[in-house]
């Protein structure tokens, strides 16, 4: 009997081991990825369907605990990683291990037009977020610049379609690296805040396909990312989270994108056309996407007990249900279950230098007159530094893209602590803007609070100012609502708290007058010429006083280039001139059309304050002429461009150099010129590098809306050289046949 019992026991055991030992095919590594998420789904039940395609907390989503596959843990996104907040509050969870490197704002990423660092950015990030057992960064955030008042333009990439669209591509790849998705964002036309909810985008396919989209096709078939967010905002009166237009015929039909499509926080509406039109994972309903929360609305969700009603009551199928959960499960085994990720790392001095860099590559210097900078520190005895940007902590604020920095060096700090003792280093406030310093419970932990009044201010800051050997004003905006900041858009282009007038009257009292702009916005400058240097110094992050540190006295040599033009005025941008902004009544018209940033201050002949793609060095560049390797080129065909760059100047440098490309006769009205490539060259003094360029038509191309696609039309073409948009180097013709 014993004998019998210990077999029958035996047995058991056999057969359960072998059944542990086979490996059912979803968790199979060796298996294709689409084997494993037909497998998967096929053991799903309705109600594990359901689960995995809406949130359970304000930043995840549950996986399938019966069979093992893990929730999804999402984060802000995009200049560093979110710190922990609560299960269904906004507010912190009060952990002591989520503060991480905050990297430049993507406007400062973008004004390096270095590639190489947006591959590093990514890489940087994205190990942050795997270290952090992150899946999805939602980030990075690309859309158009389309009007300097929009609050959110920080977290984007500037005015041009095929810059954004070079800078994306990397950091993409880069997140990816780390088993963690990119969840690009906000897909589309998320280009003002007010209103952001309603408002509904009208704008012709023209505009759309060459301008507001490119960067995201981009994203999707050359930077294969895993994740999309839809917008807020509507489009054909559809909402962008649950588009048909948007998320069926362009994102998947036309493009092919085989990720998840994630809602904007709130972002969904409606169950029946969310489940139609393409949307996959529910985030943050009931919530306006920053403050308000009802607790455990979870099963309340559009995909959740809505969408099982509908199933139950025969008014949908499961088929969508089906698409969404492939998509979600593939989204799964990209990230969570992908075994072979890296560890990731988090606030290495890896990181701080990939943040410095970016920063001091990404700096701007605007307008340099008489050699003001770099400061010499033979010569300089005093430095004076006035504003309040000088030792106000930038990282937390400005909505959901608010960190909560390991550390982060204030301009003030960051040049005492280059300086030493080789100069002294007077600092004023100046003015006061905001003092105050936290976002969802982060604290800056700094008291600004000053009683004193402006007058008083001032007069303290000129006296300072009076008998330094250079001014050093740092100013700008802040993330305070109505400047840098989500949830609102700008009310004007000019700088807030009477700074103008404190800058003119800076001026007057000492030439030798250096003014830092802190923005991801361009803001009016009416004493330009009042002032002998300008700085464009963006959010910076961790690194900020370093990195500005380090360019104003020469440590490093600015090479950063303008992602977007900087306007005289505010009617010289199309979209408050011709366009609408923010619009009325739930709608905007893009009546400019393509004619965004510089294509229209080109077409309408308006000089810009600063235009698009300029920057200065402290090393000066010669440009030889450029040629071209034929000079007829054929649909099918290629040609290239040859021009040589000197480093004319007495120090290494990196200069921009850009090939804009215009249509000389067209049958559709086309911009005076696009920016079609470009490469950043560094170069020793003396030093000469032939800078080449290979297009093909694609690169000629305009969107045909009547026909729905992209034509190049034969005839006469310039390729145009140029160090911005305006300094056009050298140009030569070709003809396309
Ligand atoms: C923002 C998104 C962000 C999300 C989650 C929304 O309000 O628009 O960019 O990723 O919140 O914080």
């Amino acid at each position: 009997m014993k004998t019998i019992k210990f077999v029958i026991i035996l047995s058991l055991l056999f057969n359960f081991v072998s059944a542990r030992e086979k490996k059912p095919v979803y968790l199979d590594e060796t298996k294709p990825i689409e084997e494993r998420v037909e497998d998967a789904l096929s053991r799903m039940t309705l109600n594990e369907k359901i689960a995995i395609i809406h949130a359970q907390s304000k930043f995840s989503s549950p996986g399938v605990a019966r069979l093992g596959i893990p929730e999804l843990w999402m984060s802000d996104g995009p200049h560093g990683i979110r710190p922990e907040v609560l299960w269904d509050e906004w507010e912190q969870a009060g952990w002591t291990n989520d503060s991480c490197i905050a990297f430049p704002a993507l406007t400062c990423l973008a004004s390096t037009w270095n590639e190489d660092l947006s591959l590093l950015y990514g890489q940087s990030i994205g190990e942050e977020a795997r270290y952090r057992e992150k899946d999805v960064l939602l980030g990075p955030g690309i859309n158009i610049y389309r009007s300097p008042l929009n609050g959110r333009n920080f977290e984007y990439m500037g005015e041009d379609p095929y810059l954004a669209s070079q800078i994306v591509v990397p950091y993409i790849k880069g997140v990816q690296q780390n088993g963690v998705a990119a969840c690009v964002k906000h897909y589309a036309l998320n280009n003002q805040e007010t209103d952001r909810h309603t408002i509904n985008v009208n704008v012709d396919d023209r505009a759309l396909y060459e301008i507001y989209l490119p960067a995201f096709k981009a994203a999707v078939q050359k930077g294969g990312a895993w994740a999309i967010m839809g917008s807020y905002n509507r489009y054909q009166n559809q909402q962008g989270c649950h588009n048909e237009r948007l998320l069926l015929e362009i994102l998947r039909n036309e493009w092919g994108f085989d990720g998840a499509v994630v809602s904007d926080w709130g972002g969904v509406h409606n169950t029946m056309e969310a489940i139609k039109n393409g949307l996959d994972l529910e985030f943050g309903t009931w919530t306006d996407g920053l403050t308000m929360g009802a607790t455990n609305s979870y099963d309340n969700y559009h995909f959740a007990s809505s969408y099982l009603e509908l199933i139950k009551k025969g008014e949908v199928g499961t088929e969508e249900l089906d698409q969404k959960v492939r998509n979600v499960l593939r989204l799964n085994f990209r990230t969570a279950m992908n075994r072979i990720k890296p560890w990731g790392s988090m606030g290495s001095p890896e990181h701080a230098a990939a943040a410095r860099k970016i920063a001091e590559e990404g700096i701007v210097l605007l307008k340099n007159e008489k050699n003001t900078l770099p400061i010499d520190l033979n010569k300089t005895e005093k430095i004076a530094v006035i504003g309040e940007n000088a030792i106000k902590m930038m990282t937390v604020g400005g909505g959901s893209s608010s960190l909560k920095a390991l550390y982060e060096i204030s301009p003030l700090d960051g040049i005492k602590k280059r300086i030493g003792d080789l100069a002294q280093v007077v600092y004023a406030r100046g003015y006061v803007g905001d003092a105050s310093g936290s976002y969802n419970g982060v604290v800056t932990g700094q008291d600004l609070s000053d009683d004193r009044s402006p007058e008083e201010l001032t007069k303290e800051a000129l006296e300072v100012a009076e008998d330094a050997d250079v001014v050093i004003f740092v100013g700008g905006l802040n993330k305070s609502q109505h400047q840098d900041s989500e949830g609102a858009d700008r009310l004007s282009l000019d700088l807030p708290y009477n700074q103008d007038e404190l800058i003119r009257k800076l001026a007057d009292t000492n030439k030798s007058m250096v003014v830092v702009n802190i923005s991801g916005n361009a803001v009016a400058m009416p004493w330009v010429n009042d002032v002998q240097a300008i700085v464009q110094g963006w959010f910076l992050g961790s690194e900020t006083g370093n990195a500005l540190a380090s360019v104003l006295v020469g440590d490093a040599n600015p090479s950063g280039k303008l992602p977007f033009t900087f306007p005289v005025k505010l009617e010289d941008n199309s979209a408050h001139s011709i366009g609408e902004f923010p619009g009325k009544d739930g709608q905007v018209h893009y009546k400019e059309s393509i004619f965004v940033g510089y294509r229209w201050q080109e077409k309408e002949n308006i000089e810009p304050l600063f235009s698009f793609g300029h920057g200065l060095s402290y090393t000066t560049f010669k440009y030889g002429k450029v040629t071209t390797d034929k000079k007829e080129m054929t649909m099918e065909g290629k040609i290239t461009f040859s021009v040589d760059v000197t480093n004319s100047g007495m120090r290494e440098g990196a200069e921009v150099v850009q090939l804009y490309i215009r249509d000389v006769k067209s049958s559709l009205t086309r911009p005076m010129k696009e920016l079609k490539a470009f490469e950043k060259a560094t170069l020793h003094p003396g030093e000469t590098k032939s800078v080449t360029f290979t297009i093909d038509k694609s690169a000629l191309s305009f969107f045909d809306a009547d026909k729905h696609e992209w034509v190049a039309e034969p005839g006469n073409f310039e390729a145009i050289i140029g160090a911005s948009s305006a300094e056009v180097k050298s140009k030569t013709t070709f003809i396309l046949k």
